[in-house]
C-alpha cells in the first residue's frame, strides 16, 4: 500500500489498525477490530452505531484512557499508543476535553470547583479566574456556588462541558452528551456544544443514538461489532 499524500487538513485523530479485547477468558470480548480511521482538524464528527458496537471503547481509546492491543493512535501527530501511562494522562490533560453522559461531577464540590480544581491541579494560573470565566460563558455566571445536587442536568452538563473546554482542548470528546436529558434540554446543550467548537476551531467527536444529533455533524462514522461501517456491504 502506499503512503497517503499529505492532504491540506491536517489530521487530529489517527487510528491505523487499532484492535482492543476487553475481559478475560470467556468474559472477553474482541472490542476493536482492525480499525482505521482519520479525523481532520476542526472537523465534527457523530458516531453511530448499535449498543455494544464498541463506541464508547473507541472514545476512551482516542482520550487515552485505554490502551490499544495492537494498532496505533495519533493525537495531533503524538503516538498516544506509545506513551506511559503518565505521558497519557497529561498529554490529555492539555489536549482533549471529555464530556459524559453522565456528567461525572465531583458531588461536594461548587460548580465553581468541579471546573477549577482540574486546572489547579495541572499547575494553571488562576485556575478560578479561568473556571469562572468558562463557566459565565455557558450561562451559569449565577451558579458558581451550586453543588452538583442543586443543579437541573441540563445545568450539570453545563458545568462538565465547562470543565471539559478550560484547558482550552483542541479536541473534545463526548460520549451521548445529551443522553440522559430532555429533547429541548439536549438540543441547547448539542447547540452549545456546536457553537463552542465554531467559535474555538476545535474538533467535535460525539456518540449519539440521536440521528438529528449525528446529522448536524459534517460527517458520520458508523460502527457495527467493533469495525468501522463504511456501507461498502
Ligand atoms: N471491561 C470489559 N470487559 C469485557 N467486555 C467489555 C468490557 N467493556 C466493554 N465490553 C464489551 O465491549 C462491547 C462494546 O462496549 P461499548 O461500551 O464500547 O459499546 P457502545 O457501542 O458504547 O454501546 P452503548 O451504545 O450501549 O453505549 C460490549 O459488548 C461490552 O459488553
Ligand atoms: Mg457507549
Amino acid at each position: 500500500m502506499t503512503e497517503t499524500p499529505t492532504t491540506a487538513k491536517e489530521s487530529i485523530i489517527r487510528l491505523k489498525q487499532a484492535d482492543l479485547t476487553l475481559g478475560i477468558d470467556a468474559a472477553s470480548v474482541h472490542v476493536l477490530k482492525s480499525i482505521d480511521l482519520d479525523i481532520a482538524a476542526g472537523e465534527s464528527a457523530g458516531i453511530v452505531g448499535p449498543s455494544g458496537s464498541g463506541k464508547s471503547t473507541l472514545l476512551m481509546v482516542m482520550a487515552g484512557l485505554e490502551r490499544l492491543d495492537s494498532g496505533e493512535i495519533h493525537i495531533a501527530g503524538q503516538p498516544l499508543h506509545a506513551m506511559s501511562e503518565d505521558q497519557a494522562a497529561d498529554f490529555r490533560g492539555r489536549n482533549i476535553g471529555i464530556v459524559f453522559q453522565s456528567f461525572h461531577l465531583i458531588p461536594n464540590m461548587t460548580a465553581l470547583e468541579n471546573v477549577a480544581v482540574p486546572l489547579e491541579l495541572a499547575n494553571v494560573k488562576d485556575a478560578f479566574g479561568i473556571a469562572r470565566r468558562e463557566l459565565q460563558a455557558v450561562g451559569l455566571g449565577e451558579r458558581l456556588s451550586h453543588y452538583p445536587g442543586q443543579l437541573s442536568g441540563g445545568e450539570q452538563q453545563r458545568v462538565a462541558i465547562a470543565r471539559a473546554l478550560a484547558p482550552s482542548p483542541s479536541l473534545l470528546i463526548a460520549d451521548e452528551p445529551t443522553g440522559n436529558l430532555d429533547g429541548e434540554t439536549g438540543r441547547q446543550i448539542a447547540d452549545l456544544l456546536f457553537s463552542k467548537q465554531a467559535e474555538r476551531g476545535m474538533t467535535l467527536l460525539l456518540v449519539t443514538h440521536d440521528p438529528a444529533l449525528a446529522s448536524r455533524c459534517t460527517r458520520q462514522i458508523k460502527m457495527r461489532s467493533g469495525r468501522i461501517d463504511d456501507g461498502a456491504a
